[in-house]
């Protein structure tokens, strides 16, 4: 069966087709990023967002029809983003794909954002097998996820307040670097000195899974403020100092979560699985803690069509019947474990 994939939930527009047919796969993806448009007023426009995503359905399923060769009478099921994320967002999406899906006669497979992402490292070459543990970590969550199989998925711990990305997101803002900050906090980084700007580890000997991230901008706030007068050099030492407390914290607590649950596959998923020094930690004690850590690849790490239309069709494959096309509610929040 062929699985079209759509994925509006925030600022990316994403268009992907899936056979779950021998041999299949993924046949072809396309994406659009809104982060250019959002950038001059330093974060997402909601509506701007929703706007953006009418414009963008068309020409992207276009062109992965195109890459494919496929025709849009061979699709048997269109699966889309119904939640978590912006709401204007998740019902473009959502209405594009069960309009289509009615027109062609086909049902719709409702995907949870999170699930993609936890499954996106399935779509790469070298993909982890069954069961493992996830670092999901992206500007909207930061959890630590057991995971068993389709739809078997256990939160061992999540953060209580900022996101991963979300606070590289607001340090970088803070060190007048643009929107979305974090890759860009993390190139200054490399030019900081090790231990100049020394920060807090928040939650690293909580005992538990969860994280907390709010005082760690906080923190940068105050140090700033301290200063007074910010040199480039300067700039950079918070950066490397801001980077090096939260990679500390999310790698010791990832190690944790492997060790604890008894498996030896880690897989790092979501928008900050890109920053180096993330990798570079986790590579170093994979060795010693004798796990082996996945990546996605980058395209599949940050938003994406892939990641649903993989989600749908392993969910139909799973025995999750798909519903008929029509009446439809999006879910702006809505906790994974209730899917
Ligand atoms: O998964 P994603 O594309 O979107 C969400 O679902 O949120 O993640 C985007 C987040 C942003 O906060 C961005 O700043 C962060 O991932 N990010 C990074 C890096 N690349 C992207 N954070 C740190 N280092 C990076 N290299
Ligand atoms: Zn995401």
């Amino acid at each position: 069966m062929l699985v079209l994939g759509i994925e509006s939930s925030c600022d990316e527009t994403g268009v992907a087709l899936y056979s779950t047919d021998a041999g299949g796969g993924l046949l072809a993806h396309a994406l659009h990023s809104q982060v250019r448009m959002h950038e001059d007023y330093g974060g997402v426009v909601p509506e701007l967002a929703s706007r953006d995503h009418v414009r963008r359905l068309v020409p992207l399923l276009r062109q992965v029809l195109a890459d494919s060769g496929c025709s849009l009478a061979e699709i048997g099921a269109v699966a889309y983003t119904q939640g978590p994320g912006l709401a204007g967002a998740l019902l473009v999406g959502a209405a594009f794909a069960e309009a289509l899906a009615a027109s062609l006669g086909v049902p719709t497979l409702p995907v949870h954002h999170l699930e993609g992402h936890l499954l996106s490292p399935l779509l790469s070459r070298n993909p982890p097998r069954f069961p493992f543990v996830a670092l999901l970590v992206s500007g909207g969550h930061s959890q630590l996820m057991r995971v068993v199989g389709v739809g078997e998925y256990e939160l061992m711990g999540e953060t209580l307040d900022d996101a991963a990305g979300e606070a590289f997101d607001k340090t970088a803002k803070l060190l007048g670097l643009g929107y979305p900050g974090g890759p860009a906090l993390a190139t200054l980084a490399e030019r900081g000195r090790r231990d100049e700007v020394r920060l807090p580890r928040p939650m690293l000997k909580s005992g538990d899974l969860n994280f907390s991230f709010s005082g760690l901008k906080t923190a940068v706030v105050t140090r700033v403020r301290e200063l007074g007068a910010v040199s480039d050099q300067q700039r950079a030492d918070i950066a490397r100092g801001f980077q090096d407390a939260i990679v500390e914290v999310l790698v010791s607590k990832a190690l944790r979560a492997v060790s604890e649950s008894g498996l030896q596959q880690l897989v790092v998923a979501g928008g900050v699985g890109a920053n180096r020094e993330l990798r570079r930690q986790l590579d170093a004690h994979s060795a010693t803690a004798r796990i082996a850590v996945f990546y996605p690849e980058l395209e599949f790490c940050t938003d994406n069509g892939a990641m649903i239309a993989l989600a749908g069709a392993l969910r139909t494959q799973a025995g999750v019947p798909a519903k008929p096309a029509g009446a439809f509610a999006v879910r702006p929040r809505w906790p994974l474990t209730d899917t």
